[in-house]
Order: structure tokens, then C-alpha cells, then sequence
């Protein structure tokens, strides 16, 4: 977790135009690069790369096909429990707030909870947390298609942003997270994490969460082997990025894709496997990285849940829940919260 505390006035306020504004804090945060994280990670003897680096401008939008693959069913099934659940979440809405996403770019999703708000307030205010990804082509077309819409960026950290809306004003904050991002966390982190939004909400607040469900292994294990091959694509475009960036030698043909559901740990874990014994070199990172055959760089866990747990995971970290919706199937919840 973050040590780094945010107030109000390590913040700079930029103006786009009168609905886009954007906070960025000032303090120029002692983050490791690219290059040393790299070092870090790929220098020991068991490997991996942290999945928030699938996302460069290739990554997200293979992201994005992925999300629309017949045999990934968590984004279209938690589309289609945000549409049924739009009376009864309304029900839980007033006037009085706002909404913060954790992360944007789910903008279909963001979409159908302005529809709610439309419905209660005059005009939405929309405040997404992110660290990079503020400024896209979507808030643009966001403001075109909601005139009614107000959007400030918060660009940091979850955490970060989540300590600055703290002591922003008194307005109610709809806090929402969705996609099962939540399932990427290891467990203790995740659970940290947890309470620190919790311990950043005010008593009024709400929190709405996506998480992916634990299910037949064969459909878990589909979702993340698709036929066309995207999945795989996504996992190796890690390492191109590397090439790119850093300055490196992976040979793609060298490296394969390689995901598999962990029963005991319920999570799909994935790998690249290194087909050869094989050394690559990585430039900007200084590091000779040394790699057998059948050899595994571990690039991301993707937890699954089952209701009981999730229950006890937001209770544990202080939440009381108002509502837990499911599709038909029950592969994916959505769950509303408050403030214990
Ligand atoms: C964005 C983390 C929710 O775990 O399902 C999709 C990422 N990885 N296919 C997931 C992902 C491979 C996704 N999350």
C-alpha cells in the first residue's frame, strides 16, 4: 500500500474546458521505472511481470477484443447484471452524489450508471481515478453524448486518489470498481486495499464491486485460452513492449502463452512459457536474463470468488452490504456496499 499521503493542496488543478478538469498531484512520487521494475522482477529465480504493464496503447486494445470474445464472459455478463440491476440500484441514489470509478475506460459499463444518475440529478459529476488514462478519446465522446455530464480526472494512484476525495467536499461518493480488476490483486494486498477505501469513505458513501465467480474449470479455463488466439496475443505483447521500451532481444517465437485455472488458489494463473533455452538481453534494464526450456515468467493471476467469500471479505474490511446481483448462470456478481 501507499505511504504516500495525499492533502488537497499537493494537488494541481487543470482546466480543459468547463466540463473537463483534470488534478494531478505535485510531489513527483518516488515510483521505480519501468526499467527497474523489469530489473527486479525478471532478475530473480522465479520470474514474472506485473500485469499493469500489459496496458500500453497495443495492450489495451487487445484488452478490448478480448472483452468482446465469445469465450470471455465476464464483461458481457457483468453488462448485462448492470442493465437488470438499474432499478434497484437507482433506489439507492440520490441527488447528492457523485460518481468515482476506479480506473477508466469500462465505458460502456460507466455508461448505464450515468443512466441511472440522469434519471435523479440535473447534472452528473464523474470523477475517474486513474493513473494515466484520464484524458482518452472516451471522456471526449462521454461529454459529447451526456451534456448533462461533468468530468474531473484525479491522475494517481488508487490509493492516492482515494485520499484526495477524502477531504474534497461533503458530496456522496458512488465508488465503483468493476471488471473483476479486483481479482488481479494477491490476496493480503487486495484485502488492504479494501480497507483503504473503506477507511476513505464517508459514512453515506456507496462502493460497487465486480467480481468474477468461481465456476466450472472448463469455461474459466476458456476465457483465458481463446480459439482466435487474443488471450495469447495480449500475454505476448508484454514482451514486445519490452523490445520497444527497454531496449530488448525477445524473440516472440521463442515464448508461449500459457494460462490455467489453480483450483486450491482459485484463480486462472498465466505464464510465458520460453520454448528454448534462451538469453535475452535487456538494454535499458542492465540485466542478462537467462531462461530454460519449459521455463515459466509468471505475468498475472486472476482471482475467482465464491458469494460466502465475498461476504467475508467486505465485512472483514469493514463494509456492510446492501445488495449482491448475479446473472442467471451466477458467473458474475456485482455488489453494493456502504460504510460499516
Ligand atoms: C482486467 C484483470 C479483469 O483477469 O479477466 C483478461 C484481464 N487477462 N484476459 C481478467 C485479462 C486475460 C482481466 N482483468
Amino acid at each position: 500500500m501507499s505511504d504516500t499521503i495525499q492533502k488537497n493542496h499537493d494537488y494541481k488543478k487543470f482546466v480543459i474546458d468547463s466540463k473537463l478538469q483534470y488534478f494531478k498531484p505535485h510531489a513527483t512520487k518516488i515510483e521505480k521505472t519501468f526499467a527497474e521494475e523489469i530489473y527486479f522482477s525478471l532478475g530473480q529465480d522465479s520470474k514474472f511481470i506485473d500485469p499493469k504493464f500489459f496496458y500500453d496503447k497495443k495492450g489495451s486494445e487487445l484488452f478490448e477484443k478480448i472483452c468482446s470474445l465469445p469465450e470471455y464472459y465476464p464483461t458481457r455478463t457483468e453488462i448485462s447484471i448492470l442493465k437488470k440491476m438499474h432499478d434497484e440500484l437507482s433506489s439507492y441514489i440520490d441527488d447528492d452524489f457523485r460518481l468515482v470509478e476506479l480506473g477508466s475506460g469500462t465505458s460502456v459499463k460507466t455508461r448505464l450508471i450515468f443512466d441511472i444518475f440522469t434519471k435523479l440529478q440535473d447534472t452528473i459529476e464523474y470523477f475517474p481515478i486513474d493513473i494515466s488514462d484520464i484524458l482518452t478519446e472516451s471522456s471526449e465522446q462521454l461529454l459529447q453524448d451526456y451534456d448533462n455530464l461533468f468530468i474531473t480526472g484525479i491522475v494517481d494512484t488508487y490509493d492516492g486518489g482515494l485520499e484526495f476525495l477524502k477531504t474534497y467536499d461533503d458530496k456522496k461518493n458512488l465508488i465503483i470498481f468493476l471488471g473483476s480488476s479486483y481479482g488481479n490483486f494477491f490476496t493480503n494486498d487486495g484485502f488492504a486495499f479494501l480497507k483503504k477505501i473503506n477507511s476513505t469513505m464517508k459514512s453515506g458513501d456507496l462502493f460497487l464491486i465486480g467480481l468474477d465467480l468461481v465456476k466450472d474449470k472448463q469455461i474459466l479455463e476458456s476465457a483465458y485460452n481463446d480459439s482466435q488466439g487474443i488471450t495469447a496475443e495480449f500475454n505476448l505483447n508484454t514482451l514486445s513492449r519490452i523490445n520497444n521500451e527497454l531496449d530488448a532481444d525477445f524473440d516472440l517465437k521463442n515464448f508461449e502463452h500459457f494460462a490455467i485455472y489453480n483450483e486450491d488458489k482459485q484463480r486462472i494463473e498465466m505464464y510465458l512459457k520460453s520454448l528454448v533455452k534462451q538469453s535475452v538481453i535487456i538494454s535499458k534494464s542492465n540485466l542478462l536474463l537467462n531462461l530454460e526450456k519449459d521455463e515459466l515468467i509468471h505475468t498475472e493471476h486472476s482471482h475467482k470468488f465464491r458469494l460466502t467469500q465475498i461476504d467475508e471479505l467486505l465485512n472483514g474490511a469493514g463494509f456492510e452490504i446492501k445488495h449482491t446481483w448475479l446473472d442467471d448462470n451466477k458467473h458474475f456478481s456485482l455488489t453494493l456496499a456502504s460504510k460499516n
